[in-house]
């Protein structure tokens, strides 16, 4: 059977707080609450840490979906990490957009290092929305940019754009080229 014969199984990345969800999803696996195999889980120190560059990079390579689990509202233990995350969270959401990535392929959760059962459900219901999504089709071609990072100090400046030499720096850079076709 190739691999396009196969049903489809959504590949989910999951960034999860090391205190928190991590645990929580290690005490799933040692409680045997089962969940779709399909997230992969990498451990951070902070949900703080999540970068929407590591979202935008899961996503040129090879994710349907990215999961980001934090500690609950005032559990962080780098006191706003989670603040951060969720400020971050928002933007990220509007990135995407602009990538034309459906925002459900994204979702962030607090979930507690006693909440085996929330991971559990968690990971099983963002896998069948990604699941009902399909596939993540992106367009390949030149790099596609979003310069959020830019602020135009003017407009005659902002309309000529940026000066010879100066580098315009965007917030995100996603690079298609390199994602596998399926
Ligand atoms: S330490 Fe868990 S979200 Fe900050």
């Amino acid at each position: 059977m190739s691999e396009t014969d196969r049903p489809f199984e959504p590949r989910i990345v999951a960034f999860f707080c090391t205190w928190c969800t991590y645990t929580a999803a290690d005490l799933a696996g040692i409680s045997r609450m089962q969940y779709a195999p399909n997230v992969r889980a990498i451990r951070l120190m902070c949900s703080g840490r999540v970068d929407p560059q590591f979202v935008l990079a899961a996503f040129r390579d090879g994710a349907d979906g990215v999961l980001i689990g934090g500690c609950h509202p005032g559990d962080c233990h780098y006191q706003e990490g989670n603040v951060n995350a969720l400020r971050r969270f928002e933007l990220l959401r509007r990135m995407l957009r602009d990538f034309g990535i459906e925002e459900g392929r994204v979702r962030l959760e607090w979930i507690s290092a006693a909440e085996g059962d929330k991971v559990q459900r968690v990971c099983n219901e963002m896998t069948e929305r990604v699941r009902a999504l399909g596939p993540l089709r992106l367009e390949p071609g030149p790099r596609r940019r979003v310069g959020v990072g830019v602020v135009p100090v003017g407009a005659a400046e902002a309309a000529a754009g940026p000066a010879a030499g100066e580098a315009s720096e965007p917030v995100g850079v996603l690079e298609t080229e390199g994602r596998e076709a399926r």
